[in-house]
């Protein structure tokens, strides 16, 4: 079974693809981090962050094993991630990465923008998680302030909303709810509420299939 989480930066879509996959004892991948390696390979190649060539090298030499690097997490790195994910190309280059792990048994969840309409289009259940910008900057800023690192929360709000807009807008993969994805707002709900919502959607889906 593979399961689609898609959703805007901060949304909880990580945490919750993180939590499915654990509840169902599936392997689970957030995408996200895979962008965020390629921006920190381009910066830390010292190239500007919107050179595509050099995010297409850096997208072809990915090192999953580096994708456990805290930096990876920080804003900066997600903005940079932002940019570079916008090339089609380095886009291309990531997909098979993404459909192989997508692919091994027992199961998967994974987590980004385009699973359910590009990466995995067939997936068994697609959720897109949104929240509202406003409490998407506050838990930003509390989860980066308990990484012992200085957050404001109206420039962290400022970059969700742009990043937001460059996600939703770029030509290729923009982020948007597959037409069959079931819409889950968390804004109102905390972790485990947001966990228990997702699961019932799963659940939801499953017996709809043995009924059938
Ligand atoms: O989910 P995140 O904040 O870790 O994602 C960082 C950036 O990577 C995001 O701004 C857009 C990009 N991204 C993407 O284009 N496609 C994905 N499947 C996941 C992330």
């Amino acid at each position: 079974m593979i399961i689609a989480i898609d959703g805007p930066a901060a949304s909880g879509k990580g945490t919750l693809g993180k939590r499915l996959a654990h509840h169902y004892h599936f392997r689970h991948l957030d995408t996200g981090v895979i962008y965020r390696a390629v921006a920190k390979a381009v910066l830390d190649d010292g190239a500007a962050i919107d050179d595509e060539t050099a995010a297409l090298a850096a997208a072809m030499e990915l090192d999953p094993e580096k994708f456990g690097d805290p930096v990876l997490k920080t804003q900066g790195i997600g903005d940079a991630a932002s940019v570079v994910s916008a090339f089609p190309r380095v886009r291309e280059a990531l997909v098979s990465f993404q459909r192989q792990f997508a692919a091994e048994p027992p199961g998967a969840v994974l987590d980004g923008r385009d699973i359910g309409t590009v990466i995995c289009p067939d997936a068994d259940v697609k959720i897109f998680v949104v929240a509202d910008p406003v409490v998407r900057a506050r838990r930003r800023t509390l989860e980066a302030r308990a990484r012992g690192e200085d957050a404001d929360e109206a420039l962290v709000l400022a970059d969700i909303l742009k990043r937001d807009e460059r996600d939703r807008n770029r030509p290729v993969a923009p982020l948007k709810p597959a037409s069959d994805a079931h819409l889950l707002d968390n804004s109102h709900l905390d972790i485990e509420g947001g966990v228990r919502a997702a699961i019932a959607i799963v659940e939801a889906v499953r017996a709809g299939r043995q009924r059938v």
